[in-house]
């Protein structure tokens, strides 16, 4: 027996493959969406890797987040020593300002203790944040805690969605983002906590070794401050420019071991007194030899900073170029506190007549070079 269609079969049909058409188009277009949102969430991952920055972190989490929702602005307020900070934000010129304000900070302190995040559209009507949200022109926010269990607390906030409300999936998204920001944030933070007690730590010992004689006080710190300034007047980056500062800090380290007879000796030392004096920038590397951080640049300058371009200096008599660069441009900044500081035999120079000297010296006992960006650097500063 053949089975016929009729007109009526053939209506049903058709309208049944127009629903599988427009099934599958809806389908693609989500599967689209999708792909859209792994592949932002796939390069966030990617570049939050290995940044130790939490600037640099939230920036990056903002720009995602602005990415995959459409809203009017979304900032993060980060907690530090329990005071909410702003850290960023993208948005309007200044329509940021409701999250520094109590509104904003209790919104993120909620979905830290929630440990979740929430949607509050309609959130004029809300009945603690009402008046505050007419007040700043927000209509619907989405809030999400970032790292609610760690050191590095915060909470990502975006507000005034361009079209319509607050959804469930936009809630998902930036839940997404938050927690793969939060870990990086985590990391940033501890490694900053960790360098803020390293730099503590190395400026203490600059501080012993300034305060052994009232001679050398304030020494250490006077040569960093002027090797900086070198430093960033001859363009180093800013990586080796960090790693000057802690030479400088710590030139003189070995000066801890130096008797205070000598330190303080009010006259001339003698040579054998001399003898022991030159000893320091090896007892200074010896000292720091093994802590790995110090490698390279902080040890050279340790070690290197009486070195003279002639040869004449001391330990190692190293001539012009075979002085790494951190201990010719210690020598100068050293060179010119030392000159323009009191000592119990003779009074400081004044500064112009000390510049003097370092261009008498420059291409014998200091760097030629260096010498004229240092005296550019004094004489700027001095106004002229
Ligand atoms: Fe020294
Ligand atoms: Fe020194």
């Amino acid at each position: 027996m053949i089975e016929t269609f009729t007109e009526t079969d053939w209506m049903r049909l058709q309208g049944e493959l127009q629903k599988a058409r427009l099934e599958a188009q809806q389908l693609s277009a989500t599967l689209a969406d999708a792909w859209e949102e792994l592949t932002l969430l796939y390069e966030l991952a990617e570049q939050l890797r290995g940044i130790l920055d939490i600037d640099q972190a939230v920036e990056l989490a903002l720009i995602h987040a602005t990415d995959i929702v459409s809203v009017e602005g979304c900032g993060v307020l980060l907690k530090n020593e329990g005071e909410w900070e702003l850290h960023g934000a993208i948005c309007p010129n200044g329509r940021e300002e409701w999250l520094r304000f109590d509104f904003g900070m209790q919104v993120a302190e909620e979905a830290l203790k929630r440990k979740r995040g929430f949607i509050v559209n309609e959130i004029t009507q809300h009945p603690q944040w009402g008046e505050a949200a007419k007040t700043f022109g927000v209509f619907n926010i989405v809030v999400v805690p970032l790292n609610p269990g760690g050191h590095a607390q915060g909470a990502l906030i975006a507000w005034n969605r361009e079209k319509g409300e607050f959804t469930a999936g936009d809630l998902k998204l930036l839940s997404t983002i938050a927690a793969q920001t939060g870990g990086v944030l985590e990391s940033a933070f501890l490694y900053q906590r960790l360098q803020e007690t390293f730099r503590g730590v190395v400026r203490a010992m600059a501080v012993a070794v300034d305060a052994k004689s009232r001679w050398t006080a304030g020494h250490s710190i006077r040569v960093t401050r002027y090797a900086v300034e070198l430093a960033h007047a001859i363009k180093l980056p800013e990586s080796e420019i960090e790693k000057v500062n802690l030479s400088g800090l710590l030139h003189d380290l070995g000066k801890i071991g130096m008797p205070d007879a000598i330190l303080d000796k009010p006259g001339k030392l003698t040579d054998d007194e001399w003898k022991i004096m030159k000893q320091h920038p090896i007892i200074g590397y010896e000292m720091l030899k093994d802590i790995w951080q110090f490698r390279g640049i902080i040890l050279d300058g340790v070690l290197y900073h009486h070195e003279r371009v002639d040869g004449k200096g001391y330990p190692f008599g190293l001539k012009g170029e075979e002085i790494p660069l951190v201990g010719r441009l210690l020598a100068v900044a050293d060179g010119f506190d030392a000159m323009t500081s009191d000592r119990p035999y003779r009074a400081g120079m004044p500064k112009e007549k000390a510049l003097e000297v370092l261009m008498e010296c420059a291409g014998t006992q200091w760097d030629k070079e260096l010498v004229k960006v240092f005296i550019d650097i004094q004489r700027m500063q001095q106004g002229g």
